[in-house]
């Protein structure tokens, strides 16, 4: 039986992707790469912003149209949703849309092969956007159904307590819960000896992590982070995503001694103004975010950082906007990811009054993200002429071809014949695109081993 799963949103649903395949393929299921043909088409969703929902029920609308085809030559399609739409929607969806035969949440998907059992015998779908006491983790098996890759995701913490006032996410993914350590070193060594070099560590709030260690005390993200650094071939280490309210002393510390955590983090701020974060529930100010940053590059001269903005947040003035380009100005991003803001239902952004108008939402964004777009091209074309250590990741254009990335997260398309991908290799930057690097390797004795990384400019 042929299993296709459709993701969107964020990492964490790329990662719950891949263990929904994994607790399937134990009951016969082989992953497909198109919907055409498979047996069982789930779509994970995403719900943070826009019309998330209208956008899953046409994408069902076709589905159906292609499982209607099938029946047609005597085939058949299993159909489910699952994510934080299936969760924010649950029943309603069931009766929206009679023909989905499995509607599961974020936390519940361990029990898909139960659900499928379950819809072979109902007479209409089946639900299950339960937060059950069991965590999904404990339940799903550690055989992985594919192969990791070079670069690898590894939730470590899921959920969110902090209740921004625009935000679903602690609504659609329950509370905080951080995964014991000594699971997650584990999976760690499962996925390094699949071959990943490269572990992204994932939360709704990482550095929230607070997880049991072996020993009975609670580790941090930073002493999680320095057990992790310890595993042979694991080579670099990243987490995502960051609350500036959590960036404690130790993680801070971290950055300047483990060698394997990558100097660059994505740390979203939202805005610059100071009634707007409040607004937001964000719980620091711009100054705030100011004084981590230095922090950060005191510990580590060549961090990079990225960043989330909303812009339009219902009461943002132009000057309340202007301090957000201030607080871009002042800060360079190397990279960055803006949003108008989007209305969801149920939260408490929804219902405030001063709503933006969505023209003034637009000329703000295209302003903003004209402003970080500028950014990022300085901080790639600052690349070139550098050498910089690149993670092969996977087999270019053409033969020959390597595509990887730099420590910021840069792809770059390397001419190294002969080199495999997972190695890492000193290479020089040849030119810069808005989007990615060119590069040539750099012969072993051109170069000192370890040094070159490390006096690297920042965008500021
Ligand atoms: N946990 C992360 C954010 C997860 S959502 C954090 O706290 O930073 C990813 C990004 O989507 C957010 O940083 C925010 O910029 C954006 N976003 C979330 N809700 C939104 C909304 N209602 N409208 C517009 N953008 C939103
Ligand atoms: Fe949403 Fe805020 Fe939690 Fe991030 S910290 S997931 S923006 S509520
Ligand atoms: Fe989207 Fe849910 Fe992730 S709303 S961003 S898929 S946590």
């Amino acid at each position: 039986k042929k299993l296709f799963i459709k993701t969107y949103g964020c990492q964490m649903n790329v990662y719950d992707s891949a263990r929904m395949a994994d607790a399937l393929v134990p009951h016969g299921y082989v992953a497909a790469d198109r919907p055409d043909d498979a047996d069982l088409v789930i779509l994970n969703t995403c719900h943070i912003r826009e019309k998330a929902a209208e956008k899953v029920y046409s994408e069902l609308g076709r589905l159906r149209h292609l499982r209607d085809r099938r029946r047609a030559r005597g085939g058949d399609m299993t159909i489910g949703v699952a994510g934080c739409v299936a969760q924010a929607e649950g029943r309603a969806m069931l009766e929206r849309a009679p023909f989905v035969d499995i509607v599961v949440g974020p936390q519940a998907y361990h029990r898909l092969p139960e659900l499928l059992h379950r819809r072979a015998r109902a007479r209409h779908g089946v639900l299950d956007t339960d937060f059950p006491l069991e965590s999904k983790f404990d339940r799903l098996p550690e055989e992985m159904a594919t192969a990791p890759g070079v670069s690898a995701f590894l939730t470590v913490q899921e959920g969110c307590d902090r209740f921004c006032t625009f935000c679903v996410v602690p609504y659609t993914r329950g509370a905080e819960a951080s995964r014991p350590a000594a699971a997650i070193v584990a999976e760690a060594r499962r996925l390094v000896e699949a071959g990943a070099r490269e572990i992204t560590l994932l939360g709704q709030n990482v550095n929230a992590y607070r997880g049991e260690a072996p020993d009975g005390s609670v580790w941090s993200l930073a002493r999680l982070v320095e057990a992790l650094a310890e595993i042979d071939r694991l080579e670099r280490i990243r987490y995502t995503t960051s609350h500036p309210r959590d960036v404690t002393d130790d993680l801070i510390e971290a950055h300047a001694t483990v060698d394997k955590l990558m100097p660059f983090l994505h740390l979203p701020v939202q805005s610059g103004a100071d009634p707007v974060l409040e607004a937001m529930n964000r719980r620091h100010t711009a100054d705030d975010y100011r004084r981590i940053v230095e922090r950060l590059r005191a510990a580590r001269p060549d961090l990079a950082l990225s960043s989330d903005f909303i812009v339009g947040f219902p009461g943002e003035t132009e000057r309340d906007f202007a301090a957000t380009l201030a607080l871009v100005e002042e800060i360079g991003f190397a990279q960055a990811f803006s949003f108008k803001y989007s209305a969801r239902p149920g939260t408490p952004a929804a219902g405030m009054r001063r709503q933006v108008r969505d023209a003034v939402k637009t000329e703000r964004l295209a302003q903003l993200q004209a402003l970080l777009a500028e950014q990022a091209r300085a901080f790639n074309d600052a690349m070139v002429g550098r050498v910089l250590p690149v993670l092969l990741e996977r087999p270019g254009r053409h033969p020959g071809q390597h595509v990887g990335r730099t420590p910021y997260l840069q792809p770059v398309h390397v001419e190294a014949a002969g080199a495999a991908p997972g190695r890492i290799i000193d290479v020089v930057i040849t030119d810069s695109h808005s989007h990615s690097l060119a590069a040539a390797p750099v012969a072993i004795a051109d170069t000192e081993p370890g040094a070159p990384s490390r006096d690297l400019p920042t965008c500021a």
